[in-house]
């Protein structure tokens, strides 16, 4: 099962919109509530820096038995130095973003710390393309 969201260009009063919406319909389904937590800060972190720093783009949350996939996707100016954007703290925000309370530099470090995998594509002009994984726990043999 897959769902699709589209994230507008610096639009302030749809922020978090995405992560809500995935929120809702992940604790309907049943997932753990730590679980479902951990997807949904990431998921607002991921749909924040496409807002903010990507110009737009899109998500999509994919459910298998086995794992939730998080996609993100924009065609934005992507990252030059992906060490650098991972690291707690650094933000090129500016200074009017940051004024509205964004641009802590958390957003990347908290997308990894809250997934059990993050992988980032991205090159300067070419956009950037994030995956997280978040495992789903087996059921024990009994
Ligand atoms: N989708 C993106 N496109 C371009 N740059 C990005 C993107 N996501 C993150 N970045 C870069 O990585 C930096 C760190 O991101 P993050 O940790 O979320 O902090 P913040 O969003 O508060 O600046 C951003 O300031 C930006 O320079
Ligand atoms: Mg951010």
């Amino acid at each position: 099962m897959k769902l699709k969201f589209t994230i507008p260009s610096m639009d302030f009063s749809a922020a978090g919109k995405a992560s809500t919406e995935a929120k809702r319909f992940l604790s309907r389904l049943g997932l753990d509530p730590g679980l479902v937590k951990r997807i949904a800060i990431a998921m607002y972190e991921g749909e924040m820096n496409i807002a903010i720093h990507g110009g737009g783009g899109g998500a999509e949350l994919e459910i298998s038995p086995e794992k939730i996939e998080l996609l993100f996707k924009d065609n934005g100016p992507g990252i030059a130095d992906l060490e650098l954007a991972m690291t707690e703290g650094y933000s090129t925000a500016s200074e009017e973003v940051r004024s509205m309370g964004f641009g802590a530099g958390m957003g990347m470090p908290n997308m990894k710390r809250n997934a059990d995998s993050m992988d980032v594509d991205s090159k300067p002009g070419a956009g950037t393309r994030v995956v997280l994984v978040f495992n789903l726990a087996k059921a024990e043999p009994s």
